[in-house]
């Protein structure tokens, strides 16, 4: 496979390419065109010359011409989630899935486009007269759209839609494992008759690429997701640009009680293992008292041990993780843990990126995989001896994104809830992004910002006032 970046309505060959490996067979997946300086600063030149008359075009003129790019997507489903299974090892029905998904985002988002509608104020309020103010919300101009490996579909199209159909134009970098889908996706729009320079991607390496594409002049927005770390290196690098950052997440699993252990165990399970803990609102600590984690582990543990271990293709529940980097990172986390006296329950196997679905129990506060993300099949059971201990330590973390909090006595669990610093606190349901309708947020190091639809369509346009003077 090899996809080309597309800049100003072109596809751009420039004789130097990325490969992109399969992380279930280490081969060569595809390869992609790795852009220089110079290309990229074409792609921003394009963006900026064909803002303006892209923001000129009328809303439901924007749309019609999108809905074309959204129905070459939709036409596209099984060559796109193939692309994304070999190049993310994501299940294949997970893929398509993701792609389903985000086809009602974009829908959902054209809906959401039409009502942003203007605010009329008179001043009266203030005891001002003879004015009428319309305070629409217009594009922000040139929006850097950086998407993350484990939802290359998703979280660049719930960027990228956003932003066009307010009339802003889009320079879109895919992460490395997730080039040949965004750059195919990239070459449909040529095909959507997208008008030239709107939509422009650009691939290569983040390492390489990274900080030229940031610091662009012509940016006026910067939508990113992934890791904490590139997100704060954004902040500093592009700290004069408006962003939103959505960053990595720990998110908790607490168990007030043992009213419905098998509901929550199952709830826990997919949370956990989920794209093999490849997501950021993966369940990534269990915070309960020993009373209840008595009774809840061993249910847990044989889920664990029923989870499927093999192919993409196969749709199996685990597979390989994105690099062998990132497998020996979560290894290192449960050596850490197993080396100051943690249980392991299940798992704990390494075979190149290839982890055995791990339960550690007696996780205690001492040890890494307390705190930091593993982003793999890792779950750990941190037993407390109260509530507001349990409260305590899932506060103490960096992170701030999601939690979960399961239990008979909905009321004691909103208190629970209410006392958590987090974006969402889920009640009797694993931690997860969507629906996308939700607002989607992270404090601390999670993130910056808000996404989901309507949050999205805000984040990318600001207030134009005009107001009216008469006597
Ligand atoms: P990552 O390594 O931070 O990469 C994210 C994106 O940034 C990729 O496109 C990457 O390109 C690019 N990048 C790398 N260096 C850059 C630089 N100097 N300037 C600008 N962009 C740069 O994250 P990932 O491994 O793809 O994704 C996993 C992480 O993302 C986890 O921490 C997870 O928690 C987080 N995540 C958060 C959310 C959320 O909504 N909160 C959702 C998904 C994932 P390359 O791939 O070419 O390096
Ligand atoms: O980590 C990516 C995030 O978008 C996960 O989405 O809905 O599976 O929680 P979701």
């Amino acid at each position: 496979m090899e996809f080309k970046s597309v800049i100003n309505g072109k596809k751009i060959d420039n004789n130097q390419w990325l490969e992109i490996i399969n992380p279930t067979n280490f081969k060569i997946a595809g390869r992609v065109t790795a852009l220089d300086a110079k290309s990229i600063e074409s792609a921003f030149k394009s963006a900026r010359n064909s803002q303006e008359s892209w923001e000129e075009t009328k809303l439901l003129d924007r749309i019609v011409i999108l809905k074309n790019f959204r129905d070459l997507i939709e036409t596209n489903i099984e060559k796109i989630s193939e692309i994304m299974m070999l190049e993310i090892a994501k299940g294949l029905k997970d893929c398509r899935n993701e792609v389903l998904r985000t086809l009602e985002l974009i829908d959902y988002t054209f809906e959401e486009a039409k009502r942003l509608n203007p605010l009329a104020l008179t001043g009266e309020e203030l005891g001002v007269e003879n004015k009428i103010g319309v305070f629409s919300r217009v594009a922000k101009g040139v929006v850097l759209a950086i998407s993350p490996f484990n939802y290359p579909v998703n979280l660049a199209l719930a960027k990228i839609f956003p932003a066009l159909v307010t009339g802003n134009t889009v320079v879109f970098k895919p992460a490395t494992a997730g080039s040949l889908v965004g750059a195919f996706i990239g070459e449909l729009s040529i095909e959507a008759k997208l008008p030239n320079g709107i939509f422009n991607v650009v691939t290569g390496r983040g390492r390489e690429i990274g900080d030229l594409i940031s610091t662009n002049k012509e940016i006026d927005f910067i939508s990113f997701t992934g890791s904490v770390g590139i997100g704060n290196h954004l902040k500093q690098i592009a700290s004069t640009k408006d962003m939103v950052l959505e960053l990595g997440g720990k998110d908790p699993a607490i168990v007030l009680d043992d009213e419905n252990l098998d509901f929550y165990a199952n709830e826990i399970v997919n949370g956990a293992f989920g794209y093999s803990g490849q997501r950021c609102t993966a369940i990534k600590r269990v915070l309960t008292t020993d009373k209840v984690a008595d009774q809840l582990v061993p249910i847990i543990l044989r889920k664990v041990q029923a989870l499927s271990m093999g192919e993409p293709k196969d749709d199996a529940f685990i597979t390989p993780l994105i690099d062998e980097k990132s497998a020996l990172f979560v290894k290192g986390l449960i050596d850490d843990a197993k080396g100051k006296k943690a249980l392991i329950l299940h798992g704990g196997a390494l075979v190149k990126n290839r982890l055995q679905p791990t339960l550690v129990d007696n996780v205690d506060t001492t040890m890494r995989l307390a705190w930091e993300e593993p982003f793999g099949p890792v779950l750990p059971i941190i037993r407390l001896r109260s509530n507001d201990e349990i409260i305590k330590v899932a506060n103490e973390t960096d992170f701030g994104l999601q939690a979960s909090v399961f239990g008979r006595d909905i009321l004691a669990a909103i208190k629970v809830a209410k006392k958590l610093k987090c974006g969402t606190v889920n009640i009797n349901g694993k931690s997860q992004r969507g629906p996308d309708s939700f607002p989607f947020s992270g404090i601390k190091d999670s993130g910056m910002g808000v996404q989901g639809v309507r949050e999205a369509l805000l984040s990318m346009t600001r207030y134009k006032g005009i107001v009216l003077n008469y006597n």
